[in-house]
Parts: C-alpha cells; sequence; structure tokens
C-alpha cells in the first residue's frame, strides 16, 4: 500500500487569524543550551515537530532531564555538560539539531555516533567536522564526513575561524564547542547569519562579543564560559508564517493574518522581498518577546505584484524562504532573480532542482543555474495540475500545497508526513483559513 499523498485545489478566498508555530532555530537551541546549562531551563511555545523532538531525546542521552509540561511548555534539567551517550544519537531529519549538537559535544571527553535519516546521511557535515578537527576532536565516519560518524570530543583548543559559507550552522557549532575550549574561540562571519545562537548564550549568562568591521562580523566567545539555566518564550517562526502569508498574497480575495512572528531582521529576507515585489503585506503591533521582535503580519489578496531580482547578499536572511518565494514569483508578472543561492542544494533536498521541477510540473518557467535560478511569471495562476515529488522535503511539500491553492487546476504532493518536521499542524491551519486540503 502506498501512502496517501496531499492535494490542493484552488477554491475560495483564505481568510482568519492565525499563529505561527514556534521558531525551530531556537527551538533547537532552547533544547541544546538548557542541557549544556546547570539548572533549570523552561521554554514556552517550543515547536514541537519532529526535528526538534530528535534533538530533544539526544538531550537526554547526553544526560540532561527533558519533559513535557503542557502544549508547547518543556522543562530541561541540565547538569552542566554532557555525558558519554550509551547508544547511537538519531537526529532524524535534523541537519540544525545534528550539526549543532556535534559541536556542542566536542567540547566533552566522550565518544558519541551520530546518525539521521536517510536525507540527513546524504548532507555534508565536513563543514563543521573541519573547524571542531582544528580544535582537537577527531571523528571517523564515512568518505566526505557524512552520517553515520563517530565523534570524540574533550580537551579542545581555542580556535579563530573565518566561515567558508554563510552557514548559522557552523557558527554555532564552533561557538557551541568554544564553551569548553581552552582559550575560547572567535568566529568571523563575511554575510551575516541568523544571531540566535549568540543572543541565546547571551540569555543563559555567556559573554559573547561582536564587533562589526567593514562589514564582516568577528564574534568572540571568551574561555570559562558557565550557562546557567534560564526561561526561554520561543517567537513563531518566520520560516513556516511564510506558507499561509503568500497563500494569502495568491489566492483571490484572501486576507490572512499570522500573530507573533518573529522580525529579526537576519531572518525576513522575505517579507522584504515580497513587499518590493508589490505584495499587499503589513506588519502591525510590533512588540519585545524574550530579547526577539515579533509582529503580526497581514497578507492581502496582490493581483499585481512585479517580478525582482533578489539581491545575492540577502540569501541568508531567506534561505530557507526561496521555494515559497518561487511560488509567488509564478503567480506575479516578469522576471524574478534568484542568485548566489547555492547552499540551497545542501539543505534537506536539492532545492533549487525540486523548486525548479516542481514549478515547471505545474506549468511554470523557469531557468535553473548552477547557484540560482529564473522564475518568469505571467502575472496569471499556472496551471498547476501536477504530482510533485518532494524527496521527503518539508518545505517544498508546503510550497508546492501553496501554488495548487492559486492554481488553475489541483496540485498534489508526494510524501505529507515529513511536513510535521517543522509544521505539524500545516494542512489543519490551511484548511482553517479556507484551504481545500485533502488526502489524495
Ligand atoms: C539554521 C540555519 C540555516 C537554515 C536552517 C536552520 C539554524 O542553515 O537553512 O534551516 O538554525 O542555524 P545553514 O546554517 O546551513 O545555512
Amino acid at each position: 500500500m502506498t501512502a496517501a499523498g496531499l492535494k490542493s485545489t484552488p477554491g475560495g478566498a483564505l481568510r482568519g487569524t492565525v499563529r505561527a508555530p514556534g521558531d525551530k532555530s531556537i527551538s533547537h537551541r532552547s533544547m541544546i543550551l538548557g542541557a549544556l546549562a546547570s539548572g533549570t531551563t523552561t521554554v514556552e511555545g517550543l515547536l514541537e515537530g519532529a526535528d526538534v523532538l530528535a534533538t530533544a531525546q539526544a538531550m537526554r542521552s547526553f544526560g540532561a532531564r527533558v519533559e513535557q509540561e503542557g502544549v508547547g511548555r518543556w522543562r530541561i534539567e541540565g547538569h552542566g555538560g554532557f555525558v558519554e551517550p550509551s547508544d547511537v544519537v538519531d537526529c532524524g531529519n535534523a541537519g540544525t539539531g545534528v550539526r549543532l549538537i556535534m559541536g556542542a559535544a566536542a567540547g566533552f571527553a566522550l565518544c558519541a555516533t551520530f546518525t539521521g535519516d536517510n536525507s540527513l546521511r546524504g548532507r555534508p557535515m565536513g563543514r563543521v567536522l573541519d573547524p571542531l578537527a582544528r580544535m582537537g576532536a577527531t571523528w571517523l565516519g564515512r568518505d566526505k564526513g557524512r552520517l553515520p560518524l563517530t565523534l570524540k570530543g574533550g580537551n579542545l583548543r581555542g580556535l579563530s575561524y573565518k566561515l567558508p559559507m554563510a552557514s548559522a550552522q557552523v557558527k554555532s557549532a564552533v561557538l557551541l564547542a568554544g564553551l569548553h575550549a581552552e582559550g575560547g574561540v572567535e568566529v568571523i562571519e563575511p554575510e551575516a547569519t541568523r544571531d540566535h545562537t549568540e543572543r541565546m548564550l547571551r540569555a543563559f549568562g555567556a559573554e559573547v562579543l561582536v564587533e562589526d568591521r567593514g562589514g564582516v562580523r568577528h564574534i568572540r566567545l571568551p574561555a570559562g564560559q558557565k550557562l546557567t539555566g534560564t526561561h526561554v518564550s520561543v517567537p513563531g517562526d518566520p520560516s513556516s508564517a511564510a506558507f499561509p502569508l503568500v497563500a494569502g498574497l495568491i489566492v483571490p480575495g484572501s486576507e490572512v493574518t499570522v500573530e507573533g512572528v518573529m522580525l529579526n531582521e537576519l531572518r525576513t529576507g522575505l517579507f522584504t522581498t515580497l513587499q518590493e515585489m508589490g505584495a499587499d503585506l503589513t506588519i502591525a503591533n510590533v512588540r519585545d518577546s524574550s530579547g526577539e521582535q515579533v509582529g503580526d503580519i497581514t497578507a492581502r489578496y496582490s493581483p499585481n505584484m512585479k517580478g525582482v531580482v533578489v539581491p545575492p547578499e540577502r540569501a541568508p536572511a531567506m534561505i530557507d524562504e526561496y521555494p515559497i518565494l518561487a511560488v509567488a514569483a509564478a503567480f506575479a508578472a516578469g522576471e524574478t532573480v534568484m542568485r548566489g543561492v547555492g547552499e540551497m542544494r545542501v539543505k534537506e533536498s536539492d532545492r533549487i532542482a525540486l523548486t525548479a521541477a516542481g514549478l515547471e510540473a505545474c506549468g511554470v518557467d523557469v531557468e535553473e543555474e548552477p547557484e540560482g535560478f529564473i522564475v518568469r511569471g505571467t502575472g496569471q495562476p499556472p496551471r498547476g495540475g501536477a504530482l510533485v515529488e518532494t524527496h521527503g522535503d518539508h518545505r517544498i511539500a508546503m510550497s508546492h500545497l501553496v501554488l495548487g491553492l492559486a492554481a488553475q487546476a489541483p496540485v498534489k504532493i508526494d510524501e505529507p508526513g515529513m511536513i510535521a518536521t517543522s509544521f505539524p499542524g500545516f494542512a489543519e491551519m490551511m484548511r482553517g483559513l479556507g484551504g481545500d486540503l485533502v488526502e489524495a
């Protein structure tokens, strides 16, 4: 028997107000820092998606007590360090989870074997293993540093490391290893990436020094830091809010509000780009929540969007949002040029290839480049009427389902189960807004 797919059918306007699920990046970090800290950490608004639950389980295997106390409410008892796990640590589909945990684990005299699902086992880990090895960690695994692999940590020396690619995961792995490195660490970031680790380390009591030298960020974690448990309130995930909001822009007559969306400027490149395209997207009720700005974003049907050239330097602030931007671009008039996004090829799937293939199957004119792609919209709804292969990628699945809500004919995706890695309740939320999503 083959598992059911999910089909979205064009229909009436989407209307209503919803809350975005908790931010995935912050949810992972709250678990990991809570486990590294001494004392109790309480979390509210945690994203209870499969990725974060895998990180919670991993933290138990490194010795922390991790308990769910209610919906989105968790308690973590950390002992100020990790112990050696007695079994393989399976991080599921989560690149953020495994890369940050390897960084954190490298600081301790322990040996741990990591694995993940089919997608995660194909993703590059050398990008974190290289700096960790320079600090003195050792590892053994398959060629090119793919999972499964075994990491041996402890006795780390300090490092000043210039990131070879714009990656918050690599930056975070080095900083977390640096908590237990002699002499501390410095990460040099030519392109700013999401700064949740720096912010959260401070919230747990660490000293993190950030200096901007001509657009290049030098992030320094001096030696001898102690983390103390704290309270973390997880803001809504802009990467998830993107799906109902873009749906609101492309389905005729719609007005959709997503409340409590994090507005950290290292995450909001999509909203800026949509506004440049002429989208009717307004942000209201901007407030502070646990050190991050959040706001309520309203998207109204925007039939006159125009294609734009997305500045490549904006890529780190919207790297996960290009598939859904490409959907908006398919409804806009003219070319939307997205370049400098080679990192998309090493996400949960090759997202340049799968976005191009999915949109082409739906009748959209797409040109693929090695490190980018161009979508040529006609200003009219694309044909749709396709079965889109998602290769187990949650964002590819949600993007094409959103397209199907406003195309000329329904769109079906093959593997809806993976949506729960980042957005459990996605289909229910879209149905609640009036979207026609059914198993098929
Ligand atoms: C993340 C960083 C990004 C992003 C991922 C989450 C994080 O990955 O794509 O979904 O939480 O640090 P890279 O660091 O590989 O760019």
